[in-house]
């Protein structure tokens, strides 16, 4: 409650959003679970498993990140929400910087959180090869060892050692040809750097800053070429910023939503 002179006082109360997280490759919806639950006392929270993600959408591919778009729009068609505020981690930014470019009137406000707009470069498109064989080779359980490693920043596999298997738990919880096939998807994405001017809504960067795969120079250039967009690093973090410091996390993007909503 706020008064001001005069014993007018009001509430302070932001208006209800739709929100919607999507989840990093290749883990789940449940990497959210802690935002789902403080964001849910306030707001209509999604976080879907994407395509090729336990329980997601599943055909025969080849899968494009206009597949996730897709599948996306159709949720929020199905829920009823006609606008949301989009936050999506690492692959789920591309997805959404996808979908903000096909879909930008279903959008309020955008969160980019550990992500890049660019595409792969020849260097990263060999390490998705390299990736690949080296699943096909080892199995999934090897991958998820070195890789729920490689995204935590070294002070939370020192303090928080469940946590780092819970990261490997989420990517064996998928199957292995999806896996796989979605390491394609990622590889064949658009460069999402030309839209990036044309984006209207309030946004924000998070990136932790210890985050290995898309450091905070990538971010920073990022916010920098989005027209009045916030970065936030976030200090304890490795590229799983929400998972590795939640309050932190959710107190940024709290803090967002007040001040644009
Ligand atoms: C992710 O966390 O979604 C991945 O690191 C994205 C990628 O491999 O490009």
């Amino acid at each position: 409650m706020v008064c001001l002179a005069g014993g007018f006082c009001y509430s302070w109360r932001m208006q209800k959003q739709n929100l919607v997280f999507l989840h990093g490759f290749p883990f789940n919806g449940s990497s959210w679970d802690a935002e789902t639950q403080h964001f849910s006392r306030e707001h209509n929270v999604l976080a879907p498993d994407l395509r090729g993600h336990r329980g997601g959408p599943d055909s025969p591919g080849p899968w494009f990140v206009e597949h996730f778009v897709e599948d996306l729009k159709s949720l929020l068609d199905q829920k009823g929400y006609a606008k949301m505020v989009l936050c999506g981690l690492s692959m789920g930014g591309y997805v959404a910087l996808h979908f903000a470019q096909k879909y930008p009137e279903r959008l309020a406000g955008l969160i980019l959180c550990d992500t890049r707009a660019d595409p792969d470069s020849n260097e990263a498109k060999d390490k998705r090869f390299a990736t690949l064989q080296k699943i096909q080779a080892d199995g999934l359980a090897a991958f998820a060892e070195d890789f729920s490693r490689s995204v935590l920043a070294e002070s939370s596999l020192q303090a928080k050692p469940d946590l780092q298997k819970k990261v490997a738990a989420m990517i064996t919880g998928n199957k292995q040809s999806s896996v796989a096939m979605v390491l394609g998807t990622l590889a064949s994405r658009r460069d999402s750097t030309p839209y990036l001017a044309a984006i209207r809504v309030p946004t924000l960067v998070l990136v932790g800053d210890q985050d290995k795969i898309t450091p905070v120079e990538v971010n920073q250039v990022l916010a920098k070429a989005i027209p009045g967009a916030r970065l936030e690093v976030i200090p304890g973090a490795g590229h799983l910023s929400n998972l590795e410091q939640p309050e932190l996390f959710q107190k940024k993007v709290e803090e967002f939503l007040r001040a644009n909503f």
